[in-house]
């Protein structure tokens, strides 16, 4: 059996995890999980959601999740990227558009009508559109509080992703960034993914905390908010880059970035662990050490990144940043933020 590393072992976090080894033969996988499957058929696009969100809608006007929609297709660096994925064009493929649009759907065709929009982060709205804005059919304050938790609760069960859903939207935005498709990389030369952190990439131009200050302050996520923000990126990025080296096929660009990054990963979350003392990071700690980053071992590596998600989950139910001062040293500070947040 010849084991191959994916990272050289002199790397100076090699020590805290098991060999990195390649086992020869090629694995067997399905095609590539693209971006978290939406049904297109449910998008109503964001001009809709501009009807009431007009502030939000600002925002997003100055952000690259914006500007991509007209901007990609006249790159070069994006036709050549698609010309040797075999694409005909960028628009009519659903392999970018996943990533760098939102469309809709009619009979059968996707039709892209943005870049990534408000439904790509909150997911598609046309089950939950009207029954997470109609105050259950009362007036603005005149609804009780339980029929303000089951007004949420079905736009939940909807599929609306809300920002109290840290985990969920938190696991979508590194869905795309990590950019976890093996042939898109290795053939198509797309880039493996950037070093996106969650607060450094949700405090800058996307920041749209509007509403709720009657779309006059864009206020910055507190301080707890920050931290559990941190934390739930870390473990999140965990899970994404484990998920990712699972499915790789061949020691090339996208198994090497995807072995790397889940490394780097876990020693971000054992750090992050020896700060805080909380048994969930311990748990998540541990499950992204269990499984060897190698080929052929997608069993295991999914194994430990569904442990990581559910572990994550019960974090971002049990605590909300109060208790977690102790990492307030290693958050990204304001001068590394994406971009300028809107007024
Ligand atoms: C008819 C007006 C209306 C439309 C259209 C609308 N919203 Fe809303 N939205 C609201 C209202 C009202 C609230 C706040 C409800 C409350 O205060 O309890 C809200 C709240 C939200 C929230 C915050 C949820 C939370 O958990 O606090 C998000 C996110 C959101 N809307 C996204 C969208 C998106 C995305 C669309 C388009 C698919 C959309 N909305 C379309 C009226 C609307
Ligand atoms: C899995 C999601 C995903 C898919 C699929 C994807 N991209 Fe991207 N792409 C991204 C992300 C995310 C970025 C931004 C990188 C960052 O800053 O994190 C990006 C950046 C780029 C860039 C560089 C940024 C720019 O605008 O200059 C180009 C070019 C590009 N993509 C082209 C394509 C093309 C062409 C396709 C289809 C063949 C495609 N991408 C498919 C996620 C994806
Ligand atoms: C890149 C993903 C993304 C996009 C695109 C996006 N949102 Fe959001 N939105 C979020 C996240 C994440 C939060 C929660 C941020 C936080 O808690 O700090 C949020 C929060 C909100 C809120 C609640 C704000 C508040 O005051 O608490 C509303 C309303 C909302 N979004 C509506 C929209 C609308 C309308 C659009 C499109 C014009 C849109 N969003 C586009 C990710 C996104
Ligand atoms: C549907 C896929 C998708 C999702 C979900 C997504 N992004 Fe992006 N994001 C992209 C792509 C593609 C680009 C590159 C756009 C371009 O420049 O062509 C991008 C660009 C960005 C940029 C600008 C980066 C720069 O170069 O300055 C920021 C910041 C960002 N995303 C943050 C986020 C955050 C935060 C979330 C989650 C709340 C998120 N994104 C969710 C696809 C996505």
């Amino acid at each position: 059996m010849s084991s191959i590393s994916l990272i050289r072992a002199s790397s100076r976090v090699s020590a805290l995890i098991p060999a990195l080894g390649l086992l020869g033969a090629l694995l067997m996988t399905g095609p590539a999980a693209a971006q978290t499957a939406w049904d297109h058929a449910k998008v109503v696009g964001p001009t809709e959601c501009a009807e009431c969100h007009k502030a939000e809608n600002e925002v997003w006007k100055g952000t690259h999740h914006f500007s991509t929609f007209t901007q990609l297709p006249r790159k070069k660096s994006a036709n050549e990227i698609a010309e040797r994925m075999g694409l005909r064009r960028i628009k009519a493929d659903s392999l970018c558009l996943d990533c760098h649009f939102t469309t809709v759907e009619q009979g059968g065709e996707r039709e892209p009508i943005a870049g990534v929009s408000c439904e790509s982060c909150h997911a598609p709205g046309r089950d939950w559109k009207k029954v997470h804005s109609t105050y259950s059919g009362k007036k603005k304050g005149q609804e009780s509080a339980q029929e303000i938790a089951q007004r949420w609760a079905a736009a939940e069960k909807a599929g609306m992703i809300r920002p109290k859903n840290m985990y969920r939207w938190a696991k979508n935005c590194y869905s795309c960034h990590v950019v976890p498709q093996e042939k898109l990389v290795n053939v198509g030369k797309h880039e493996a993914g950037s070093d996106f952190e969650l607060v450094a990439w949700s405090q800058g131009e996307i920041r749209h905390n509007l509403w709720y200050n009657d779309g006059k302050v864009n206020e910055p996520a507190s301080q707890n908010t920050k931290r559990l923000m941190y934390v739930v990126g870390q473990a999140v990025e965990l899970e994404t880059a484990l998920r990712a080296v699972g499915k790789a096929t061949e020691k090339a660009a996208y198994a090497v970035t995807m072995a790397k990054r889940a490394q780097a990963d876990r020693a971000s979350v054992a750090k992050l662990a020896g700060l805080l003392r909380i048994p969930e990071l311990q748990e998540i700690s541990a499950a992204g050490n269990g499984a060897g980053l190698k080929l052929n071992n997608n069993g295991e590596l999914s194994a430990a990144a569904d442990k990581i998600a559910a572990a994550t989950q019960r974090l971002v139910a049990k605590y909300d940043g109060s208790s977690f001062g102790a990492i307030d040293s290693v958050l990204p500070p304001e001068s590394s933020y994406k971009g300028r947040p809107a007024r």
